[in-house]
Parts: C-alpha cells; sequence; structure tokens
C-alpha cells in the first residue's frame, strides 16, 4: 500500500511516457519547445513495465494513466497498454493526449486493453487552436476525438482550459459540441505549471466564473449521484440530465486532501505530487539491480513524505522546476 501521513492512499498511478509533444499550448511550453530529456535518461519500455507492475501487483495501485508530453509520440505505447492490461490483478488503464494521431491509435489502442481516453480540446476555432497551441491542428484533435468514441474507449472525456481573452468565450460552444458528440467536457482552472513561468491568478478563469458562463445557456445542477469523492472533477447535470458536465477548480477548490495519486516521470522518477519539489529517483536504482521489495519500499517512502496540499496559496509556494509537460498531467 502507498500511504502517506495524512491517511491518503495512492491507488491512480500517472506515467509520462515521454515529455515531447507536437503541440505548444501556451499555459504548458514555449512556442520553440523545450530542451527534450536525452533518450538514454528514459526509462524503456520494459522499465517502465517492471515498475508498473511492481505498482500493481505489490502497491495497490488499481489504474494506470499513461500520459506525456503526447503518449501518441511514444513507438511502444500499444505494447505497453497491452502488457499492462494483462498484469493481475488487471488494472484500469487509461490515456490523456492531445488527439493528434488518436484517428490512427484508437483502434489499435482499445484492442490491447485500454479502457479510457481523454482528450485535450481548448477551443473550436482553427485560428484560436493555432494562436493557443501554434500548431494548425484541430480537424486531428477532433478525428481523435470521433475514432476514440467508435472504438469504444468511452467515456471520451475532452479538458478544456479556458484562457482570458483567448477562448474564454467559448465555454458554452465547446459544451455544446460534446453533448452532441456524447464527449463528456471537463473545464480546468490554469494551474502554475507552464515552463514560461507566466502564470497569474487575475488571468485565471475560476471555477465560479465558468459556471457563471455555461448558466447563461443551460441549467446547471450538481450531480449527486457522482459525488467527488478523489476525482478532480465536480459534476453538473446539464439541463436536467443525465449529461454532465465538470469543472476541475484544482485552484480555487482544490481536491488535495483527497488525492489518491501518484507519479512517475518518463525518467523514471516518483512525484508523490503535480507540485512537488522533491522526487525520489528508481531508475538509477533499478538500473543498479535493485530488487523488486527494495524499489517498492523506495516507492513508498516517496509517498510518505507526500505533503498535505499543492500550496498555491502560500506566500511561499514556488512553482516545481519540472513543467507540465515533463510531469504528465
Ligand atoms: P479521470 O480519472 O478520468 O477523472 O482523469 P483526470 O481528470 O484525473 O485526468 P486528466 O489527465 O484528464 O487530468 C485532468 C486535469 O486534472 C489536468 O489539468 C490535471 O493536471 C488535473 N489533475 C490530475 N491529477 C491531479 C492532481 O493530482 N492534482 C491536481 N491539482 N490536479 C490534477
Ligand atoms: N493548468 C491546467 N491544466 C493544464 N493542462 C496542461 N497544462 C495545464 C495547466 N497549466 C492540462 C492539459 C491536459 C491535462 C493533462 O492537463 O490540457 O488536458
Ligand atoms: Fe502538449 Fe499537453 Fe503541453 Fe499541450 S498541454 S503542449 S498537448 S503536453
Amino acid at each position: 500500500m502507498l500511504a502517506d501521513t495524512f491517511g491518503r492512499v495512492a491507488t491512480d498511478l500517472r506515467v509520462s511516457l515521454t515529455d515531447r509533444c507536437n503541440l505548444r499550448c501556451s499555459y504548458c511550453m514555449p512556442p520553440e519547445g523545450l530542451d527534450w530529456l536525452p533518450k538514454p535518461e528514459l526509462l524503456t519500455d520494459e522499465e517502465v513495465l517492471r515498475l508498473v507492475g511492481i505498482g500493481v501487483r505489490d502497491l495497490g495501485i488499481t489504474e494506470v494513466r499513461y500520459t506525456g508530453g503526447e503518449p501518441l509520440l511514444r513507438r511502444g505505447l500499444p505494447g505497453i497498454v497491452r502488457a499492462t492490461a494483462a498484469l493481475t490483478p488487471r488494472p484500469q488503464v487509461s490515456l490523456t493526449t492531445n488527439g493528434i494521431g488518436l484517428d490512427r491509435l484508437a483502434a489499435p489502442l482499445a484492442d490491447a486493453g485500454l479502457d479510457r481516453v481523454n482528450v485535450s480540446l481548448d477551443t473550436l476555432d482553427a485560428a484560436t487552436f493555432k494562436r493557443l497551441a501554434h500548431r494548425d491542428r484541430l480537424g486531428d484533435v477532433l478525428a481523435g476525438l470521433a475514432a476514440a468514441r467508435d472504438a469504444g474507449l468511452e467515456p471520451v472525456k475532452v479538458n478544456a482550459v479556458l484562457m482570458r481573452g483567448i477562448n474564454d468565450h467559448e465555454a458554452v460552444p465547446l459544451l455544446r459540441y460534446c453533448l452532441e458528440h456524447g464527449y463528456r467536457l471537463r473545464f480546468i482552472e490554469q494551474m502554475p505549471l507552464d515552463a514560461q513561468h507566466g502564470w497569474k491568478r487575475a488571468d485565471m478563469i475560476t471555477a465560479d466564473e465558468i459556471l457563471d458562463r455555461l448558466s447563461a445557456a443551460f441549467t446547471l445542477r450538481p450531480d449527486e449521484a457522482h459525488a467527488r469523492g478523489s476525482a478532480p472533477a465536480e459534476a453538473f447535470l446539464v439541463d436536467g440530465g443525465p449529461a454532465a458536465v465538470g469543472v476541475i477548480g484544482s485552484v480555487t477548490r482544490p481536491f488535495c486532501g483527497a488525492c489518491d495519486r501518484v507519479r512517475l516521470t518518463a525518467d523514471g522518477q516518483i512525484r508523490n505530487c503535480l507540485f512537488a519539489t522533491e522526487e525520489s529517483g528508481l531508475r538509477d536504482a533499478l538500473r543498479g539491480g535493485a530488487t523488486d521489495a527494495e524499489l517498492a519500499g523506495r516507492w513508498r517512502a516517496a509517498v510518505r513524505a507526500k505533503r498535505p496540499g499543492h500550496g498555491i496559496d502560500d506566500p511561499s509556494f514556488l512553482q516545481p522546476s519540472r513543467p507540465m509537460s515533463a510531469i504528465g498531467g
């Protein structure tokens, strides 16, 4: 079991498979990209699977989510998914992606055992997409979403980050689009995790603002049947349901007290929080011949050291040195 000193137990493992990405979303990285991790520092497919196996067999991990950067850029992804789904006890296997390439990969990934997918979509306007992500790929993302639904990777969840003056007028159209296509939309408050360190609280569209904007066009009611629990999203029924929309208020409505997550970076570090300032390296121990029991022991110690919350509101808050693309959402 991966327990911390505040009574929380981590059961949800998020594994970043690469820090590279084919988009440049401004809330994540600069237009010119970043210095990517050198290949020898990345865990190999076998190393990823060894650690995931220890997590599932020995440490109580029940859900494995592959993230990035952009996880579809990792060539071995279908094999990694297949091997993960073959573990006993079988974990839930999910993916968080920007959707580019999913039109081709959704069916093979579903066949390999992928259960669910979350796709980022911040705008329905091609020019805004290009402004926000610095690439002209809106069509690819929409095609990827449709392919995910057709492959049965349901519920297909859509993540949207609203930014003031850029796409914050699109809350209602985004929800209409997702309702029409059967995707489950969640709006996310922007967090201070961009590589440029450009986050400003005043620019953040808060959960309250998101709900106000949606309430102009829809009747929203808290979805009592799907209480938040350890999930980051608060769910609201739209116009009486059954369709729902989620709001992930990481900053103004933090869920740290119920957090059940732990992260493994592409270079083999355990991060006990998105906002952790320290990491615990498993890669060098693994390459140095550590046994499964030794690796599990290091992993337990890393989670035990988890702090009670992200601390964004503390005057002494420091943004983590790793940006979102190298942590894996
Ligand atoms: P589901 O299990 O499908 O609900 O996935 P999810 O919402 O946890 O995952 P996803 O990768 O789609 O992330 C959606 C948003 O939630 C992203 O902006 C994440 O950074 C944020 N998020 C995920 N995990 C955490 C966490 O541990 N802490 C905080 N503060 N935010 C998180
Ligand atoms: N704040 C909030 N969400 C972010 N994401 C990426 N960077 C940030 C940020 N700074 C989102 C992406 C993706 C998910 C993994 O995290 O849009 O959907
Ligand atoms: Fe890529 Fe995701 Fe970062 Fe956008 S938010 S640049 S899709 S890693």
